[in-house]
């Protein structure tokens, strides 16, 4: 693209300024900054001042299977899930592409040290527990790991460095997900340099289509692969490819599944899943009334007492039927640094919007849903924040009760 389309374009969708400084840049930097400028989405521009998705449809609780309904059918889950394994039709998705921006931690959060008397990342736990799952199923099974532009370079160099904490290196594969524009509240879109527009990572809605551009579903495909589980980085006790869960889940004849854990409380700040109009949906707790988050049942329980602990099986098939739905993004408001008046100015305080699309999205577009209740205390230990709730402080006991030695 020459100078002067880029300037109808953006003149176009009222964003000429990203030309400011161009005939201060030298050739390759003009060069860089026309082609961010050719690739530049801006129909997620319009999602600004859009009220957001907090009109619901109608909401009923959802089944699950519970704790009980799993000790009394473990044996039976677990063969199935591990006869999916052994053939190697399930596969797992770890999304790493998050900026951790409430632990204030520089690196990649699974690069995040959990140790106390000896070295322990985030990374080499979750690892440790898909090599004892594939020791059990006697066979790896493919794991990609969606990483952003920011922390690709790290994760896989931390990975390299330690030799793919034994898991083989050929079962890995990196993917970068895909990005959106950041702007700021009135909808300018951001200079990260002068002759580069600031991108972010656009949530972690965007791994299947991430996956798919990257090409690598094409190992989806050679291998005939059925499920895929996906899951956060920050949870240390993550189980993943859980042969009880999958199992559950392809006897359901569901097309995805969720791992619930029982709320807290009624003000727990999780997602609920629960029945939109007949259809699978989880509901943000900052979204959901407050009559209903308090609502009982007979038995005295929470009525929408199932939150979501970021551990979904979702079946590919399905996946694939549904590549031409949209996601809805989701504002998020950041502090983002940008190029103002020549300068590089780093903000304290969000000054804009960053677009996402979430995987618990993807759920209702899935049509049916298996709730699969797990415990709290032995697979949710989140590491959200720096202090306090969902720390590595919190972490680190669960850690310990669950019998690691950190
Ligand atoms: P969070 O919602 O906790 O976001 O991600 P975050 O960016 O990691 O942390 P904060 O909000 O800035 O503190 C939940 C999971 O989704 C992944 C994260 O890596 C984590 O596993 N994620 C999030 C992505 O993979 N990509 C994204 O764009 C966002």
């Amino acid at each position: 693209m020459n100078y002067e389309r880029a300037k109808e374009i953006l003149t176009e969708h009222k964003q000429a300024h990203l030309l400011d400084y161009y005939d201060e840049l030298d050739g390759d930097a003009r060069k860089l900054l026309l082609s961010d400028i050719e690739k530049l989405d801006f129909s997620v521009l319009k999602n600004i001042g859009r009220t957001s998705a907090s009109k619901y449809g109608e909401i009923r609780p959802i089944p699950a299977v519970t704790l009980n309904d799993v000790a009394l059918k473990k044996d039976g889950y677990e063969k199935e899930g591990l006869k999916l394994l052994k053939s190697r039709k399930v596969a797992a998705v770890l999304l790493a592409g998050g900026q951790g921006t409430r632990l204030g931690f520089d690196k990649p959060k699974g690069m995040f040290d959990v140790g106390v008397t000896e070295s322990r990342s985030i990374f080499s736990l979750l690892i440790d527990n898909a090599i004892s799952v594939a020791k059990r199923a006697g066979v790896y099974f493919p794991l990609f790991i969606m990483t952003s532009t920011k922390n690709n370079a790290d994760t896989v160099n931390f990975f390299k460095q330690n030799a793919y904490f034994g898991y083989p290196e050929e079962e890995i594969h990196f993917f970068i997900q895909n990005t959106e524009p950041a702007c700021s509240f009135d909808g300018k879109i951001f200079l990260d340099e002068k002759y580069k527009i600031s991108q972010s990572p656009n949530g972690n809605g965007g791994w299947y289509s991430s996956l798919k551009s990257s090409g690598l579903d094409r190992i989806l495909k050679e291998n005939k692969i059925e499920w895929i589980n996906v899951f956060g980085v920050d949870n240390v006790l993550q189980k993943i490819c859980d042969p009880a869960f999958i199992g559950a889940t392809a006897l359901s004849g569901c097309n995805c599944a969720s791992k619930v854990v029982k709320k807290t409380c009624a003000e727990e700040k999780v997602g609920v899943l629960c029945e939109e109009d007949g259809k699978p949906s989880i509901i943000e707790y900052y979204e959901m009334p407050k009559s209903l988050l308090e609502l009982r049942g007979s038995d005295g329980e929470l009525a929408y007492r199932y939150g979501v602990i970021l551990n979904y099986l979702f079946s590919v098939e399905k996946l694939n039927d549904i590549t031409h739905c949209e996601l809805p993004y989701h504002l998020a408001e950041k502090a983002i640094p940008h190029i103002a008046y020549g300068k590089k100015v780093n903000p304290g305080k969000p000054n804009g919007y960053k677009f996402e699309t979430l995987v618990v999205d993807m759920v209702r577009l899935m049509d049916s849903c298996l709730a699969y209740e797990v415990e709290r205390e032995k697979e949710f230990a989140p590491v959200k924040n720096k202090e306090g709730v969902d720390s590595a402080f919190t972490a680190r006991e669960l850690l310990r009760k669950n019998g690691y030695v950190i």
